[in-house]
């Protein structure tokens, strides 16, 4: 049983991770995987946690930061065919007046800094934000002890964008930046000009300061996300969760002409400088209008009370659905500067505003029937079907049920009424079922047989996962293999996708990823698939000449990849990244590993009896062999190339082994390359043995708990290249 400040680090420690996880999601890569709802929760959590335990308190808490948009590992447009550049106004004005920044040009492959890194000159803070009207009174006391004299709020809406700094320099626009940590943003100054609203040069004889700056929201109207998602399907791409993420994505593009077809809106919600115009917040947003600004006026009310501001929240929370665009709530600012001034700042949030949050929506529907998934590992993943529903402004039909454990916590039978809400992702889940309204006494019971391939099920002691194990004859797992396959940590095959494999395997014209290797410019040509969109529409997506060469292409090239990368592709049981690359480097060939005994598995580091039981009882299944010796005859590289070895710089990290977790500003792959360089080792999971673990963003908790339990020391990137001397 461990102390309770023991199981506050822990949890403090797992609150961190998954925060820290949750914004680059977030920020980074704009798919987040939970509400905002529950992002809010597990903030608040930890920061009761480190109020209550001020000891394990740190700076570098999420609690004390702001999300960050910075350190992308791959803009959406980074491909080799499209050599990205960040526009500068050089470009756009053809003169160099203002365009001090260095152009950035991106190699693909290598870490994105794409866009030149600007440090603002004022903050970019937080808003506190609450779910609950006892919050608002609670900070509106604070307000009237903190001021002592009469004030007035300015009540806006929460825009649900990313919040942009607009720099105007004698009228002219200088830079545009994203708010990044809040400290540093990225320039993206050539993709906010595509936005027709933002003004680049100023009237003449307006009577703006000579320098200031302007702040506001980058959004995707509604109908323009709705569309773009519409095509993307139709192109087989993912579609975005939902018009925040489309825009983050959209803005972070690296193409200006591509931003330019997203067809953002900007809307600007506050002036910053030491010289504006008003003395009050409301008296420059009017001044920024008439200078041309896109304001949003009409949507901004002044409240002399908190009465007048449940008003304006009241009415926001039942028309929001009017407004051509999302909000998740409504900012409440108090209007004079001297005030807001004089109310000052916590850590990073301002102590004279706050955001109040709609609550997620939530709405109920009856569940129709259950119907099963099988993913390319054969885990079987339950789904509700619903009776269809509208829910924050799309159509819902389906709901995911992740698992048979979470499906009987549920305790759902058919007919019920069930309540569903809308997380990050694009599928919404089952939060609760109404049991009195309930119309059959038997619950739903999990298959016991696989939905494809009939065969019987089987489930791990403590898992709450089934499985299919008819892992070489299922089709969804077939196609997953592929699809793994040709993903960019294995063969990097990005001309083919999801939808074209399984259009490709439709036709009958592969059974498994080495009968890519064979597939003919005829074979693919012409091939086509009709199906329904969401609207109902039919629609039909044909290969034509240049997709097909590109995949062709795509395909040839990938007989080039390295052999650790083809021994991870082939998709061996427990055979991940990092051990394929050991067994790539041990073995050195195909032949070399088919011939290893379980001894000579083990000696290998961080492999044991599971692995090496899984290696050896695909080297001797007959498919397996069917399929290497077609892999081989396509020409892949079966062997380490005899140059790739990197010579060792120094021996600094001799007999030391690493466990290398999470993101960094490389690769992972190469911090790996340099840990050897300099004489250590990895492996892939956390035990006894590791002597370091070199922890990036978003590291996995499993390992972090891991490592503290077993107390292994805990380096970052830039500890780590002290270490080496980097
Ligand atoms: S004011 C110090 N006003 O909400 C206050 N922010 O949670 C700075 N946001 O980063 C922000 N609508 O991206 C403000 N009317 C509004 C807003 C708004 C949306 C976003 C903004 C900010 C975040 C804070």
């Amino acid at each position: 049983m461990e102390s309770p400040k023991e199981e506050a680090r822990l949890r403090i420690a797992q609150l961190r991770q998954d925060i820290t996880r949750h914004n680059y999601n977030y920020y980074v890569l704009s798919q987040p995987t939970i509400s905002d709802y529950e992002f809010d929760m597990m903030l608040k959590e930890l920061e009761r946690l480190e109020q209550r335990w001020p000891e394990l308190d740190d700076p570098s808490s999420p609690t004390h930061h702001v999300g960050s948009d910075l350190a992308r590992p791959a803009p959406e447009t980074a491909t080799p065919d499209n050599i990205p550049r960040q526009q500068s106004l050089d470009d756009l004005w053809g003169d160099s007046a203002d365009a001090d920044a260095p152009v950035a040009a991106v190699q693909p492959g290598t870490p994105q800094t794409a866009f030149r890194q600007v440090v603002h000159t004022y903050p970019m803070l937080s808003l506190g934000n609450t779910y609950s009207e006892t919050d608002l009174t609670e900070f509106d006391q604070r307000v009237a002890k903190g001021l002592q004299e009469p004030y007035r709020y300015i009540c806006e809406l929460k825009y649900d964008g990313l919040s942009i700094s607009l720099h105007y320099r004698h009228g002219r626009l200088v830079t545009a930046v994203t708010r990044g940590d809040g400290q540093k943003g990225d320039d993206v100054t050539g993709n906010i000009l595509t936005i027709p609203t933002v003004p680049r040069q100023l009237p003449a004889g307006a009577d703006y300061p000579d320098d200031f700056e302007i702040r506001g929201e980058v959004l995707m109207p509604r109908d323009v996300f709705q569309a773009l998602n519409e095509e993307r399907i139709r192109q087989e791409e993912t579609p975005f969760a939902n018009p925040r993420n489309a825009a983050s994505g959209s803005l972070k593009m690296l193409d200006a002409n591509e931003v330019a077809k997203r067809k953002l809106a900007c809307y600007l919600y506050s002036l910053v400088g030491d010289r504006l115009p008003g003395d009050t917040h409301y008296g420059n947003l009017q001044a920024a209008a008439s200078w041309g600004f896109n304001v949003p006026l009409g949507y901004t009310q002044p409240c002399r009370n908190l009465e007048e501001v449940a008003g304006f929240i009241a009415h926001w929370h039942t028309h929001r659905q009017t407004l051509p665009f999302d909000i998740d709530g409504i900012v409440i600012k108090v209007d004079r500067l001297s005030q807001q001034q004089r109310l000052g700042m916590t850590a990073k949030t301002p102590r004279w505003a706050i955001a109040y949050k709609f609550p997620a929506e939530r709405v109920a529907t009856r569940l129709l029937s259950v119907s099963y998934q099988v993913g390319r590992t054969g885990a079987v993943t339950p789904v509700a079907n619903l009776a269809p529903i509208q829910l924050s402004g799309s159509t819902v039909r389906r709901a995911t049920l992740h698992n048979a454990g979470f499906m009987a916590q549920l305790d759902l039978h058919i007919g019920d009424m069930v309540f569903v809400e809308k997380g990050g992702e694009v599928i919404p889940k089952i939060v609760g079922t109404d049991p009195t309204q309930r119309t059959t006494a038997e619950p739903v019971g999990f298959i016991t047989h696989c939905p494809e391939c009939g065969t019987a099920l089987v489930r791990e002691e403590d898992e709450a996962i089934y499985y299919c194990p008819n892992d070489l004859g299922c089709e969804p797992q077939i196609k997953g293999k592929i699809e793994h396959f040709i993903s960019r940590k294995a063969m990097n095959i990005d001309s083919l996708g999801e939808g074209k494999v399984a259009l490709i395997f439709d036709n009958g014209l592969i059974h498994d990823a080495a009968d890519l290797y064979s597939l003919t410019y005829d074979q693919l040509l012409g091939l086509e698939k009709t199906y329904t969109d969401a609207d109902g529409k039919t629609r039909t997506v044909r290969f034509q000449d240049k997709t097909v060469r590109n995949i062709l292409q795509g395909i040839d090239q990938s007989r080039q990849v390295p052999f650790e990368r083809v021994l991870y592709a082939i998709g061996i049981r427990h055979v991940g990244e990092t051990t394929a690359r050991l067994l790539a480097r041990r073995f050195g060939s195909m032949d070399a590993l088919k011939k290893a005994d379980t001894a000579a598995l083990q000696a290998v580091d961080s492999i044991g009896d599971r692995v090496a039981g899984d290696v050896i009882a695909f080297f001797q299944s007959d498919k397996a062999k069917t399929f290497l010796q077609k892999l081989q005859a396509a020409g892949l590289q079966f062997a380490v190339a005899q140059n790739t070895a990197k010579a060792p710089v120094n021996q600094v990290l001799s007999g030391k082994t690493f466990v290398v977790s999470g993101v960094f500003t490389v690769p992972r792959d190469t911090i790996k390359e340099l840990v050897e360089q300099y004489g250590g080792r990895c492996t892939g999971s956390v035990s006894g043995k590791t002597d370091y673990v070199l922890a990036g963003e978003n590291m996995g908790p499993e390992k972090l708990k891991k490592a503290e339990r077993l107390q292994i020391p805990i380096v970052s990137e830039s500890e780590f290249r002290q270490m080496i001397g980097l």
